[in-house]
């Protein structure tokens, strides 16, 4: 499996405050900032947590966790950010596509992530060398060999994002590489609607998305409309739903798939992520999809258990003790 996304950093913090109001942040959801208000983020935040994320490369860090051969495309600069996220990948066996920015395009991307104490994240990044992201950046050599190409919808946000989703989607088409679509963000859903759209009814063999995110996309009130339109679209789709589970929309109906049990739900920072990297793993095993959903469920189980988006326990042996593997 292959992913093409944001390479970024993510600092995080405990925010019991609520800080990030100030900040004219809204709650669980992902803003863009440009360089001149780093420090002034950064200064706003508590004592931080520093750690690789980007929500594909978190999928992908997950795959590779559960065991799985993965790629990874993405942009970072020349610095110690881009330096510590490189290594990060490739110490789980990730084989890496990083293009590297020029000194004059901006540091390596970071999200300023605020968890609150009902463990919901909300997020201002600042894309900086990710957004340097160019349609020659994007090589064929891992799509080619995957089974899975999954695309991370907040590349859109880039500026030269069509061409190199084009690029990306052409190739996997190319290869038999189904193409995986994560919509991000119900924000960036809205920013980039037709685009996304578009996507979905042309490209894409497998959605994955939140509740808000896929009643964004399809500009809908409730959850039985997104799935007759995806139904009419014939995408296969899973829609997460936090503590409720996740919805596996197929072509002969929906199914739930509960969510797995934790004890305490610390920071649910990645849980989407996660449960694409069970989800997509799931499916290039050739599971069916409700299987494929219950190992995404017991990835996410482990990563809202502790602060930040990798995981940090045995998602390999998790599995197999759960007969998931
Ligand atoms: N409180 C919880 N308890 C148990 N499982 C949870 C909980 N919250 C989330 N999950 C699991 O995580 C999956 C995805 O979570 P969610 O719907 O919050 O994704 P998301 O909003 O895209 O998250 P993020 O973007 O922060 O990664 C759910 O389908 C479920 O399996
Ligand atoms: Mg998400």
């Amino acid at each position: 499996m292959t992913g093409i996304g944001n390479a970024m950093l993510d600092v995080i913090t405990q925010d019991s405050k609520e800080v990030f109001r100030e900040l004219g942040l809204v709650k669980a959801s992902m803003a863009l900032i440009g360089e001149d208000q780093l420090e002034r983020f950064y200064n706003a935040m508590g004592p931080t947590i520093q750690m690789s994320g980007g929500s594909v490369a978190n999928s992908i860090a997950g795959v590779a966790a559960l065991g799985g051969t993965c790629g990874y495309i993405g942009k970072v600069a020349n610095d110690e950010f881009g330096e510590r996220f490189t290594h990060d990948l490739a110490s789980l066996g990730v084989e890496l596509d990083l293009a590297i920015a020029r000194s004059d395009e901006g540091a390596t991307g970071r999200c300023h992530v605020f968890i609150t104490d009902d463990a919901q994240r909300t997020m201002a990044t600042y894309l900086g060398a990710s957004n340097q992201l160019r349609v020659e950046d994007v090589k064929e050599k891992l799509i080619s060999r995957s089974e899975i190409t999954y695309v991370e919808g907040y590349l859109f946000d880039l500026a030269p994002a069509k061409e190199a989703i084009r690029k990306v989607v052409n190739f996997a088409h190319e290869h038999d590489s189904m193409v995986a679509l994560s919509l991000s963000d119900m924000f960036c859903v809205d920013r980039h609607r037709r685009d996304f759209l578009e996507l979905v009814t042309g490209d894409v063999d497998v959605l994955l998305a939140n509740e808000a995110e896929i009643l964004a996309l399809f500009q809908v009130p409730t959850l039985e409309r997104a799935f007759e339109a995806l139904e009419e679209l014939g995408v296969l789709a899973a829609i997460t739903r936090g503590p409720q589970g996740a919805d596996v929309a197929t072509m002969t109906g929906v199914v739930r798939v509960p969510a797995h049990e934790v004890e305490h739900v610390i920071d649910q920072n990645g849980a989407g992520d996660m449960f694409a990297s069970g989800f997509l793993y799931g499916l290039a095993l050739g599971a069916d999809p409700v299987e494929a959903a219950q190992l995404g469920s017991l990835c996410a189980g482990e990563i809202i258990t502790h602060l930040g988006a990798r995981p940090e326990g045995d998602l390999e042996e998790l599995a197999l003790e759960a007969g998931l593997l």
